[in-house]
């Protein structure tokens, strides 16, 4: 089959075609044929090996693991032993090793149906950010109706769903984003949005019971002068630290709640779990018309470098990039 691996970590050249052997679908897994995928912001890290401290996980001098891409959309092409809850020929979607390539072996623990009225390419840009959305808003914010929710990076991969998921459970959204992602921003559910090239959410003097960061180039001080003195800030993301070791991660899981530990405002970062039971959340939240994934681009499978460089450089995009087979 063909699949795009690396061999060596390093930026988007260090990704080719090749005709690998299939896999076959273990114990708990199934062999997806893969319809379509999607990139995160994750899939550079695990290219590049970014930051060093991911390395002992993922490999110390090159990647265990060689072939890139982890959202997936397809259909089951045989099931291994220990699966009973699909059947060959059953449309997926879900969380996976390998999902750059023309067949992948999933584990059904990050496995769901896929939802009814998307397409393959639609359902593959939902489920890492989406379940990171999901958890944003509903663990770590606990976003309830009625709230202010501040979403910072609105129009990007987590952003755009986490402004729908908000609206779902009540929130009244406001979505910071660039000047030509405003629409987009307001059509996904979003009563008020600020273009952060103009203006300064935390010198607007609105304070929010909730502030989900995609972003992360702000600092804590800046964040909590925007929140409400028992608000919640969660911290999601953001390629903007400059270390190697951790890069932005520090902010989230060490200066953030040791604040918090000073303060009545909770803030935190937190790790998406991966897991089924959200994926069928989100299929339900799908089904019921109140989340729509918003793609970006679509590339082929030949074109994931180019794709990871879209990625990576690009800035302005709204929503998904899809790699559609
Ligand atoms: N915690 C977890 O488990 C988890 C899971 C998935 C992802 N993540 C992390 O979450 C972050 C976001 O991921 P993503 O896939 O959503 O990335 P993304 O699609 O690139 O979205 C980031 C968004 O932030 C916006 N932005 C940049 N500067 C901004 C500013 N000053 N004010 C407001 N918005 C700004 C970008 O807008 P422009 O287009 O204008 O640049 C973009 O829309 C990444 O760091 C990723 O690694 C964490």
């Amino acid at each position: 089959m063909k699949a795009i691996v690396q061999d060596q970590y390093g930026e988007a050249d260090v990704l080719h075609l090749e005709d690998i052997d299939a896999p076959t679908a273990g114990t708990g897994e199934v062999l997806l044929k893969v319809e379509a995928a999607s990139l995160f912001a994750g899939d550079w890290h695990y290219m590049a090996g970014m930051p060093l401290a991911f390395r002992p996980a993922s490999g110390l001098t090159k990647p265990k693991i060689r072939v890139r891409g982890r959202d997936v959309a397809g259909r089951i092409e045989a099931v291994g032993p220990d699966v009973a809850t699909f059947q060959v020929g059953d449309a997926v979607y879900g969380i996976c090793d390998g999902a750059f390539a023309e067949y992948v072996a999933a584990g059904v623990n990050k496995l769901a149906p896929k939802p009814t009225n998307l397409s393959f390419e639609e359902a593959a840009t939902v489920p890492i950010t989406g379940t990171t959305a999901l958890q944003a808003v509903r663990d770590h914010g606990q976003v309830q109706a009625g709230q202010s929710v501040l979403v910072i990076g609105a129009a990007g991969g987590v952003g755009s769903f986490a402004v729908q998921i908000a609206a779902a459970f009540g929130g009244i959204v406001t979505g910071v984003c660039n000047t030509a992602q405003m629409d987009v921003v307001r059509s996904i559910g979003a009563e008020h949005v600020i273009d952060y090239t103009r203006e300064d959410f935390a010198e607007l003097g609105v304070r929010y019971d909730v502030i989900l960061d995609t972003a992360g180039n702000r600092n804590l001080s800046i964040l909590r002068q925007a929140l409400a003195p028992k608000g919640r800030l969660v911290i999601v993301g953001g390629e903007g630290g400059k270390g190697k070791l951790l890069s932005g991660f520090a902010r989230g899981t060490l200066r953030a709640p040791l604040l918090s530990m000073f303060s009545g405002q909770t803030m935190k970062g937190f790790v998406a779990k991966e897991n089924a039971a959200d994926l069928v959340a989100l299929k339900d939240l799908i089904e019921a018309r109140k989340v729509k994934p918003l793609i970006d681009r679509t590339f082929s499978l030949v074109d994931v470098p180019q794709a990871m460089r879209y990625l990576r450089e690009g800035s302005g995009r709204k929503g998904k990039i899809v790699i559609s087979l």
